[in-house]
């Protein structure tokens, strides 16, 4: 109960996470910890060829294996229509191949068995006879005249182009360009990297035959939406629909898109009449479910000779896979790359991209990313360091200079974008503050002197979270607004239902302090509920950092709603008129004498027992948000690194990270979020790289050749914060799950590349490895350029 000597732990209170009391004592709930009666395991078959046709598959031996239920092939979802699913992007993937395979892992038979093992074993026994085709591994092959056509099944598709698209204004560009005194121009590839979530995919499929009820057990970020997709790709009423997401061991854009093991596995139950688990290993997980980036970039930067900006040229060549899947607004086409001006007053912006098919598995999730924010900040950020170098300058000072100004926000980028607030010098002088910038570079120096490379590098990156406002933002045709239900029981306890969907972020904390915020109740009496279908309101999940933006703003709002009829009740309480009634804390009072109070908790009892006549009883609501706006969160960030010569071993000597993220709800949640984007950003540019040979054979499909950092890698961070709250959010927050992982990529380089400049290396690409290191330092004396 709110009592006058205890604070209430809304907004601002580093409240211990409540989830973590379950998940410390392994009594987590993940889908592979749930056993129905009855239940039946699913595995997959995965075609070892990239490219293939597949000329029939015998499955008689499998079938014969006792314990084997079933064996699944393309021809029998077929039979049922379901043998192609249509994807988040508007294009059509292979559930199960029929007339070929179009890359290594993908989906070919499925085994049901009374058990696992069987099911796995039973795959051995499936003979198919594939016809091996050329395969595609870029996309610049993909688009070379000549080039096997992958998507054969597609009416039309006599190549392998998918789209182009552009935005921002050409001739304002070309104009930029033309004036300009100096242009600084790179070319750089970021790589296909993977989310690699600790908990893998799956699903159980439980189909009730005699209800026709569909209860979906999926590690799914966005449970809503795939209800939907469900209902419309299955033709099942959405009503008799029940997808639950208990907990997710981490999502990361990976859990985003429907996987083709969901559809066989809801196709068996549908059929068998039993429930059907599939989950995947960590090799199916790396080698077939949602890749991250895989984007060509050229990027050019039209500048005066002083280092104003005056230009922005980007063009894109995307490498999308098999089947172009990517998660993101229908209107975009690459996702919110146009955010590519990043934290710079650039008057003119000019952005192409194409996209092609290639013989990969398809994804181009959101990883830890706003739809593609990632690529456009590395772009930027590394460009911008390059001119910096190229004219002379030191890359803090032409920050400095292009930086849009505090009192330019709301400002309107070159592409569209309004950005609702910032201060970019303020996070960048508190990062340059905190690591002793000038101290730096003076030591760079005599280090310089002693033969020694150290570097520093700096990046800035304006992040764009919280898709979004209904005008602008759908994911096939359904609006991204986000719901939130609130129920205050009689003794003053609630239940707060979201639509987003947590993955370990931490939201059963953070948005009850949201509620206790705005009503005065205990963050622990606030139970917060989420991941099932049938008991929460709809919403289009959690990926992009938009859970806090769009949900969390949901439950400002439905908190608020909820107090409006609570002042009623207490002004019945008090028996005053309702203007009379001030509210603070919990407690609701009587202007001008405050020891006549009602805490919530009278006021709630009294919405079940002693309401005024004419109200209704009961204190609740609930409340669909369309937020106005996108939230910026934004920030700087420095790393100091030393280089050997002699190996390409680098080494990060300090790592300052300042974010801005508003106002934060538990800034222990938040450094818990920038310490973990940080490792992954990290990660991005120092080890983790999915590859492929020239056959389509993918490298790096488990955790000995696809190299994920560990405590021993990892540096450590030194973070800092300013607090510049967005001015329509409900509470101030802007998200910040992501920015981390967004802006650090390109500080890392830098920081590289800042040691390696003098020597004649420009650029090289990540993720940089030693042995990369190494190589440009010998080109570069060789008088290569790089
Ligand atoms: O969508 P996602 O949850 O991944 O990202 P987010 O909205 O940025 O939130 C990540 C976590 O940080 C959540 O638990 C948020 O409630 C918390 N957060 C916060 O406490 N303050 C902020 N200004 C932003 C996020």
């Amino acid at each position: 109960m709110a009592s006058e000597t205890e604070e209430i732990r809304g907004v601002g209170h580093s409240v211990k996470r409540v989830e973590d009391d379950r998940f410390i004592r392994g009594a987590g709930n993940y889908i592979d910890d749930i056993h129905l009666p009855g239940m039946l395991h699913m595995a997959i078959l995965r075609s070892p060829y990239a490219h293939a046709t597949i000329n029939g598959i015998d499955a008689s031996k499998a079938q014969a294996l006792p314990g084997v239920i079933a064996v699944v092939t393309g021809e029998l979802m077929a039979q049922h229509n379901l043998a192609w699913m249509p994807t988040l992007s508007g294009d059509t993937q292979a559930v199960l191949a029929t007339d070929k395979v179009r890359f290594q892992g993908q989906e070919v038979a499925a085994v049901i068995a009374t058990d696992q093992y069987i099911a796995i074993d039973a795959l051995e026994l499936i003979d198919v006879d594939y016809g091996p085709l050329d395969a595609v591994t870029t996309p610049q092959q993909a688009l070379e005249d000549g080039a096997p056509v992958i998507r054969t099944d597609k009416e039309g598709q006599e190549n392998n182009h998918i789209y182009d698209w552009e935005t921002g204004d050409k001739a304002a560009t070309d104009a930029a360009f033309a004036a300009a005194d100096v242009v600084v121009s790179l070319d750089t590839f970021y790589p296909r990297c993977h989310p690699e979530p600790l908990e893998t995919c799956g699903c159980i499929a439980d189909i009730n035959p005699a209800t026709g009820q569909a209860t979906i057990y999926m590690t799914s970020q966005a449970p809503h939406l795939i209800r939907t997709v469900f209902a419309l790709v299955a033709g099942l009423p959405e009503e008799k629909v029940r997808i639950i997401s208990p907990d997710i061991g981490g999502g990361f854009g990976n859990k985003v898109p429907v996987y083709p093991g969901y559809v066989v596995a809801t196709a068996a139950s549908l059929l068998l009449g039993h429930p059907v688990k599939w989950i995947e290993d960590r090799s199916e997980n790396l080698i077939s479910t949602g890749f991250a980036r895989d984007y060509h970039m050229s990027g050019s930067l039209a500048l005066k000779s002083d280092g104003t900006m005056l230009g922005l040229r980007a063009s894109l060549l995307a490498d999308e896979g098999a089947f172009y899947a990517d998660a993101q607004p229908s209107k975009f086409k690459v996702g919110l790359f146009h955010i590519v001006s990043g934290s710079y007053d650039l008057p003119a912006t000019h952005v192409t991209a194409e996209g092609a098919y290639t013989n990969k598995a398809p994804g181009g999730v959101a990883y830890r990313c706003s739809f593609r924010v990632t690529e456009a900040s590395y772009l930027i950020e590394r460009l911008v360091s390059n001119a910096a170098y190229e004219l002379g300058m030191d890359p803090v000072d032409i920050r400095k200079k292009n930086f849009i100004q505090k009192d330019q926000f709301p400002y309107t980028s070159s592409t569209g974008f309004v950005y609702d607030s910032g201060d970019y010098q303020g996070a960048m002088d508190k990062a340059l503050d905190m690591i002793g910038y000038d101290d730096l570079r003076k030591e760079q120096a005599e280090a310089r002197a002693q033969g020694k490379l150290y570097g520093i590098g700096v990046a800035s990156f304006t992040e764009v979270v919280g898709a979004g406002p209904a005008k602008d933002y759908d994911i096939i045709g359904v609006k991204m607004n986000d719901g939130a239900e609130l129920r205050i029981h009689p003794t003053g306890k609630a239940i707060l239902k979201i639509s987003c969907q947590t993955q370990g972020q931490g939201h059963e904390t953070t948005f009850a302090q949201i509620v206790a915020g705005e009503l005065g109740i205990q963050p622990e009496d606030i139970k917060v509920m989420h991941g099932d279908t049938d008991n929460t309101p709809y919403g289009l999940g959690t990926y992009a950092s938009r859970s806090t933006p769009t949900s969390g703003a949901a439950t400002a709002m439905v908190a608020r709603r909820v107090r409006e009829k609570a002042m009623k009740l207490a002004a019945h309480l008090l028996e005053v008129a309702e203007e009379d009634v001030e509210y603070s804390e919990g407690r609701f009072s009587v202007k001008g004498a405050p020891d006549q109070v009602k805490t919530i908790q009278d006021v709630a009892f009294a919405a079940y027992t002693n309401f005024p006549e004419g109200m209704e009883a009961g204190l609740e609501g609930n409340y669909y948000y369309n937020p106005p706006n996108l939230t910026f969160p934004f920030g700087t960030y420095v790393v100091a690194v030393e280089v050997d010569p002699d190996t390409g071993v680098w080494k990060v000597r300090r790592m300052v990270a300042v974010d801005d993220c508003g106002v934060r709800i538990n800034p222990m949640i938040v450094e818990g979020q920038i310490q973990g984007g940080l490792t992954e950003g990290f990660a991005i540019a120092a080890m983790e790289l999915i590859t492929f040979d020239e056959v389509g054979n993918a490298i790096g499909t488990n955790f000995m050749d696809y190299l994920i950092p560990t405590a021993w890698e990892t540096p450590k961070f030194e973070l800092g914060e300013t607090v510049t709250p967005s001015p329509h959010h409900p509470i101030g927050a802007k998200g910040v799950g992501e920015s981390a992982t967004v802006g650090s990529p390109a500080a890392y380089v830098n920081a590289v590349i800042d040691a390696l400049w003098g020597a004649g290396v420009k650029n090289i690409d990540m993720p940089v490895t030693s042995a990369k290191v190494w190589e440009a330092i010998e080109k570069a004396k060789a008088g290569v350029s790089a």
